[in-house]
C-alpha cells in the first residue's frame, strides 16, 4: 500500500524520545520531510541523527516547550519552511504527573490543562492555515486508553485527555470540508520511559516490586505484554497518511486488547 507520504511535510511534537520519536521515524521511513519538536534540543538533534542514519532522510529540529504559545508558532513555521508547507500534524505532549484527586490544587490542574489540552488547541490552530493552503491535511492527536477507561492514579490524564478526544471528534466534523481528517490514537501500555516511571510510581504506591507490578499488568493485556513504540507508530502513520481517505473522528486504541469495553 502506498501511504502517499513521500515528500509530505510532517510535524511531530514531543518527539525527542518515546512515542513521538518512533512516530517520526516511521514517517521518515515513508519518505516524508519530518520536523520534530520538544524542549531538549540536544536530545532532539541526537534523535534526528539517528533517524537519518536509519532512513537516509534529513530531519529538522525545533526547540519547543509546548506550553509556550510562541514556541508552538515557531515549531509550525520551522516545519513549514523545511517541508514547503504542512501536510500532517502529529500532536503529542509529555504526560501530566501521576496522582490522586486529593493531591492536586488549582495550579496543578491549570498546568495539566496547559500541557495537555491548550497545547493541542494552539498546535492545531497554528497548523490549519498551512493545511488549508494545501487543500488537504491529516491531524493525529496522541491521547491514552484513559479516554475509554480511566486509569487508577492518573486523575489529571483521565480528565484532560477526554477533552482532547472531544476536540478531535469536533474538529473532524468542522474540518471535513477542508479535506482535513482528524483522529486520535490512544496508547494502552507501550514500553517507553513514561511507562517505566508510572510503573515505578504504582509499584511504590502498592508496596510491591516493579517486576511484580508488570507481571500483573501483562495479565490484564490479552496479548500478554506491553507494546513497542514501533507498533504504536505504525498505527499513527496509517491514520495520519493519505492512504486514509475516509476515517475521521475516530479513536484507535493500540493496547493489545487491554480495554475491555465495546
Ligand atoms: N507510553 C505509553 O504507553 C502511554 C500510554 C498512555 C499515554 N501516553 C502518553 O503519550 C505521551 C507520550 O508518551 P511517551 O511514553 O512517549 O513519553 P516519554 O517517553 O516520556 O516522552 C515524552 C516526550 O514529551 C516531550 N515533552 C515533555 N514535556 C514537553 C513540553 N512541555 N514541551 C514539548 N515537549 C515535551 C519530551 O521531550 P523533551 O524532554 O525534549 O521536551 C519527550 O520527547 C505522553 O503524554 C504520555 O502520557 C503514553
Amino acid at each position: 500500500m502506498d501511504l502517499g507520504l513521500k515528500g509530505k511535510s510532517v510535524l511531530v511534537s514531543a518527539a525527542s524520545k518515546g512515542l513521538g520519536k518512533a512516530t517520526a521515524l516511521e514517517y521518515a521511513r515513508e519518505g516524508a520531510i519530518v520536523t520534530i519538536a520538544s524542549r531538549n534540543f540536544e536530545q532532539l538533534q541526537q534523535t534526528a541523527e539517528e533517524i537519518k542514519r536509519i532512513t537516509g532522510q534529513a530531519v529538522t529540529c525545533a526547540e519547543m516547550d509546548i506550553t509556550r504559545a510562541e514556541d508552538v508558532e515557531n515549531a509550525v513555521s520551522t516545519a513549514v519552511s523545511a517541508g514547503g508547507g504542512l501536510d500532517v500534524l502529529v500532536y503529542n505532549a509529555g504526560g501530566p504527573p501521576a496522582g490522586m484527586f486529593d493531591q492536586f490544587d488549582d495550579a496543578q490542574w491549570q498546568k495539566a490543562f496547559e500541557l495537555n489540552l491548550l497545547s493541542a488547541v494552539r498546535m492545531i490552530r497554528a497548523s490549519l492555515p498551512h493545511m488549508r493552503a494545501k487543500g488537504a491535511g491529516r491531524i493525529i492527536t496522541l491521547t491514552s486508553s484513559s479516554i475509554k477507561q480511566p486509569i487508577n492514579g492518573l486523575i489529571l490524564s483521565n480528565t484532560i485527555r477526554t477533552g482532547v478526544y472531544g476536540l478531535t471528534k469536533s474538529l473532524a466534523a468542522e474540518l471535513a470540508n477542508d479535506q482535513i481528517l482528524v483522529n486520535t490514537v490512544a496508547p494502552g501500555r507501550i514500553e517507553t520511559d513514561r511507562i517505566l516511571e508510572l510503573d515505578a510510581f504504582s509499584a511504590n504506591r502498592q508496596g510491591i516490586s516493579v517486576e511484580e507490578l508488570q507481571s500483573q499488568s501483562f495479565r490484564q493485556i490479552p496479548v500478554g505484554r506491553y507494546g513497542t513504540p514501533e507498533e504504536f507508530a505504525r498505527a499513527v502513520v496509517f491514520l495520519g497518511s493519505f492512504a486514509n481517505t475516509y476515517i475521521t473522528g475516530q479513536a484507535l486504541l493500540v493496547d493489545g486488547g487491554m480495554v475491555k469495553g465495546l
